[in-house]
């Protein structure tokens, strides 16, 4: 069965991107056949492999094969300023904008183990159309003191989305931690407090984890000893304890 796990909450700038692409490779690299999916028109996820620019989602649901072979065992369906034609397109539909991934996505399930899509911020019909799509949510949030308001928001909408489909909030990733910061430590009480178990083991600030990006490689490959390595292989084992 392939699992599909959108790394989604509507809140800019929580570590989506950086979770999506590093649990996707830490995944690919634990021999798991992975597709990474990019569904924001910003393209970040690509650009964090070293692909910029590239033909991707928005092609292939017009029938193109923009498959990407991004590393062994890691495909990519790039993200980008296409998708920005594409969210319209869902909008103006009058029904059934909202299941356009999800067809999509459909005849490549036998080929992956694990399909991760990567969302864009903001609550719009590409980030719906994505939540349709996934049976699984990774939500990542900053420890910041309006980021447990942010995740409750979320799971409403998301308790919306429930009524017509099976897909769970399953893990909730505290990211780039940093237990220097005022209120870091109360805030992860206050998130425990509400979400208990779905609250995995932080990701601790770690500058690696943006410079990997910059320089188009996964934390893996860019420095495999760093903290930013060790969190994600730890959140990595948890996503396979579920298997
Ligand atoms: N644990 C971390 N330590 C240090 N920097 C981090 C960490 N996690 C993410 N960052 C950096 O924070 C910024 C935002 O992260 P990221 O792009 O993953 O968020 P996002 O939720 O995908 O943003 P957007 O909503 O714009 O898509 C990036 O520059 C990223 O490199
Ligand atoms: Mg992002």
């Amino acid at each position: 069965m392939t699992r599909v796990i959108a790394c989604s909450i509507f809140k800019g700038g929580t570590g989506k991107t950086t979770a999506a692409v590093n649990l996707a490779a830490a995944l690919s690299l634990l021999n798991r056949r992975v597709l990474l999916v990019d569904l924001d028109t910003q393209g970040q996820a690509g650009t964090h492999l070293g692909h910029t620019a590239v033909p991707g989602v928005a092609d292939f649901i017009r029938g193109q094969n923009t498959l990407i072979f991004g590393r062994h065992n890691l495909d990519l369906l790039a993200g980008g300023n296409d998708l920005a034609g594409l969210k319209m397109e869902i909008a103006r539909r009058p029904f059934g904008g909202e299941h356009v991934i999800a067809d999509a996505l459909r005849p490549l399930h036998g080929n992956y183990d694990y399909i991760i899509l990567d969302t864009g911020p903001g609550f719009d019909s590409l980030s719906i159309a994505a939540l349709f799509a996934a049976d699984e949510v990774l939500a990542p949030v900053k420890l910041e003191p309006l980021a447990v308001d942010g995740l409750v928001q979320f799971v409403q909408q998301l308790t919306n989305i429930q009524h017509h489909r099976d897909v769970e909030l399953r893990y909730i990733v505290p990211s780039a931690l940093d237990r220097r910061v005022a209120q870091t430590g109360e805030i992860h009480e206050q998130l425990l407090a509400h979400f208990g178990g779905l609250v995995c083991d932080p990701i601790r600030y770690n500058v690696r984890l943006s410079e990997a990006a910059g320089h188009g490689q996964h934390i893996f490959e860019y420095d495999p000893g760093s903290n930013g390595a060790a969190d994600f292989a730890t959140l990595t084992e948890r996503v396979l304890n579920d298997e």
